[in-house]
C-alpha cells in the first residue's frame, strides 16, 4: 500500500515513523518532508509544497496512492480535502467548511455559542474603538486573538488594559495581514491546559490518549510563547471524570453539531482545553489536525497501528477500529534554536543524533536540512527528542539524557517538560 503524507515537521516525521511500522504499508511518500524522514524505511520525500493541491492530486492519481493524510492546517483550510474528494481520491482530513473551526476563531466561537459548548465569553470586532470600549468594560487579564491563521502567533494573553489595547491596534493595523482584520476578544480562563485529540468520522469518534504541551520557551513556563517546547502523554489533569465530561459535553456535541450544520468532520479534531480546579473544562481552541509537539510522544505511546484508524474513519467504519497505548508515559523535548521564537537557526552543523538514539530513544526532525552531505539547522524548532517509560519521571530522564547528546551552536531545550504532571503524581 502506498501512502502520501503532506507536511514537513516533527509531527509528520512521527506520523511517518509510525505508519511505516504497518506491514501493509509498502511505500510512503512525504511532500515535502524533511531529512529525518528520508532515513525511515519505506519513506521517500517528494518535492511538492503543502499548498500545491494540483501537484499533490496529480501525484496521488499517478502513483496509485491508497490514502493521503494531511499534517498541517493550511492546506485543510484551503480545501485540499474537497479537491481530492471531488476527484475520487481517498484523503484523511476535514473539508474546508469543517476546517473553519481552526481557520476562523470568530467562526469557532460563534459555533460554540450556538451549540452551548463551554468556552470563554467573547466578542468580535473589526474596529479598534468598540474593541477598546469592551476591553475597558471587562478589565484585565483578557485575551486578544487574530481571527485567521497566524502560525500560532495570533494570541496575546494581556495582563493589563494597555497591553490589550495595544494588541488590538497592532492586529487591526495589519500585523497578521488579512488574518488579523477581525479580532476575537475573550475572557481570561484560569486553570490547567490539556490537549484532547480524537479521530473523528461524522458522528463517530475515538479519543486518542490525552497530552499536554508547554508553549512558553523557558523553564517554569516563562519567556515568550512558542509553537510548543515539549509535550507528554498522558496528562493526569484529565482524570477519568474529566475525560467523560469532555466527551459528553464538548467532543460529541461538537461533531454532532458539525454534522447537523451540514459540514460533517473527518480527520483529527484537536480540542485545546482549560480545566479549572473543579474539573470543569472550557474550549480554548479547536485545531483540525494533530498537535505539534503532542504527536511525537503520542506516536511513541501508540501500541496499535495508526493506519487502520485512519482507514476506518475514511470508510465510515470507525467503531470497528481500536487503539491501544503503552500504559506508562511518553515525552517529547523540543531542541530549538537559541534565536527561537523571534528567529531561527540556519546552516549550523548538528551533531549527536546517533548518540541520542543509541540510548534507545527516538529523535524526530523538524527544522533540518542537508547541506554538503551534512545535517544542518533550518528552523526554530529543529528536533524533538522522545522517550517512553514506565512513568513520566522515567521517560523525562531518558529523553533528557538523549537531548544532552545533541549539539549545534546555540541549541537549547527545556529541563522541566511535564513538571505539572510530575508534581501532581508525586504530591
Ligand atoms: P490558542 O492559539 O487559541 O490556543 O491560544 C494560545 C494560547 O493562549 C493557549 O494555549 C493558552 O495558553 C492561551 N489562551 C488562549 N485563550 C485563552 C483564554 N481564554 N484564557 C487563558 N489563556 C488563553
Ligand atoms: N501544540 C499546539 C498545536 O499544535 O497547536
Amino acid at each position: 500500500m502506498h501512502l502520501l503524507l503532506i507536511g514537513s515537521g516533527g509531527r509528520e516525521h512521527a506520523m511517518v515513523w509510525k505508519l511505516a511500522q504497518s506491514d501493509s504499508v509498502t511505500r510512503i511518500s512525504v511532500a515535502p518532508g524533511n531529512p529525518g524522514m528520508q532515513q525511515e524505511s519505506k519513506v521517500a520525500t517528494v518535492d511538492i509544497a503543502v499548498n500545491d493541491s494540483t501537484a499533490l492530486l496529480d501525484f496521488a492519481e499517478n502513483e496509485s496512492v491508497h490514502l493521503t493524510i494531511v499534517g498541517p492546517e493550511v492546506p485543510l483550510v484551503a480545501g485540499i480535502v474537497n479537491r481530492f474528494e471531488e476527484a475520487g481520491q481517498r484523503i484523511f482530513g476535514p473539508t474546508s467548511a469543517a476546517a473553519q473551526l481552526e481557520g476562523s476563531k470568530a467562526f469557532a466561537k460563534d459555533f460554540m455559542a450556538r451549540h452551548a459548548i463551554p468556552t470563554a465569553a467573547y466578542a468580535t470586532f473589526t474596529e479598534a474603538g468598540p474593541a477598546i470600549d469592551w476591553i475597558r468594560q471587562r478589565g484585565a487579564p483578557i485575551v486578544i486573538k487574530a481571527d485567521g491563521l497566524a502560525a500560532g502567533k495570533g494570541v496575546v494573553v494581556a495582563q493589563s488594559i494597555d497591553e490589550a489595547c495595544e494588541a488590538v491596534r497592532t492586529m487591526l493595523a495589519g500585523q497578521f495581514g488579512q488574518a488579523g482584520s477581525q479580532v476575537v476578544i475573550e475572557e481570561f480562563l484560569a486553570g490547567e491546559e490539556a490537549s484532547f485529540i480524537a479521530v473523528v468520522s461524522g458522528r463517530q469518534c475515538i479519543p486518542l490518549a490525552t497530552s499536554q504541551d508547554h508553549k512558553a520557551r523557558d523553564d517554569g513556563d516563562s519567556g515568550p510563547n512558542t509553537g510548543g517546547m515539549g509535550a507528554y502523554s498522558p496528562a493526569p489533569v484529565v482524570t477519568d471524570a474529566v475525560h467523560s465530561h469532555v466527551v459528553a459535553d464538548i467532543l460529541q456535541p461538537t461533531i454532532d453539531a458539525l454534522a447537523d450544520d451540514g459540514m460533517p468532520f473527518t480527520g483529527f479534531l484537536y480540542v485545546g482545553l482549560m480545566i479549572d480546579q473543579h474539573g470543569l473544562a472550557n474550549v480554548v481552541e479547536y485545531n483540525v489536525r494533530l498537535g505539534d509537539p503532542e504527536t511525537q510522544p503520542l506516536m511513541l505511546r501508540m501500541r496499535s497501528e495508526l493506519l487502520p484508524l485512519l482507514d476506518h474513519a475514511v470508510n465510515g467504519t470507525l467503531p470497528d477500529a481500536t487503539v491501544e497505548w503503552h500504559p506508562g508515559s511518553a515525552i517529547g523535548i523540543v531542541v530549538a534554536a537559541g534565536e527561537y521564537p523571534a528567529g531561527s537557526s540556519k546552516g549550523e552543523l548538528i551533531t549527536g543524533i546517533e548518540q541520542a538514539e543509541a540510548h534507545g530513544n527516538k529523535v524526530f526532525h523538524a527544522g533540518t536540512r542537508i547541506e554538503n552531505d551534512q545535517l544542518v539547522t533550518a528552523g526554530g524548532r529543529v528536533l524533538c527528542v522522545t522517550a517512553v517509560g514506565e512513568n513520566l519521571a522515567e521517560a523525562k530522564r531518558a529523553a533528557e539524557t538523549s537531548a544532552s547528546c545533541i549539539r549545534w551552536k546555540g541549541c537549547r531545550y527545556r529541563r522541566d517538560i511535564g513538571h505539572r504532571a510530575i508534581t501532581r503524581l508525586t504530591s
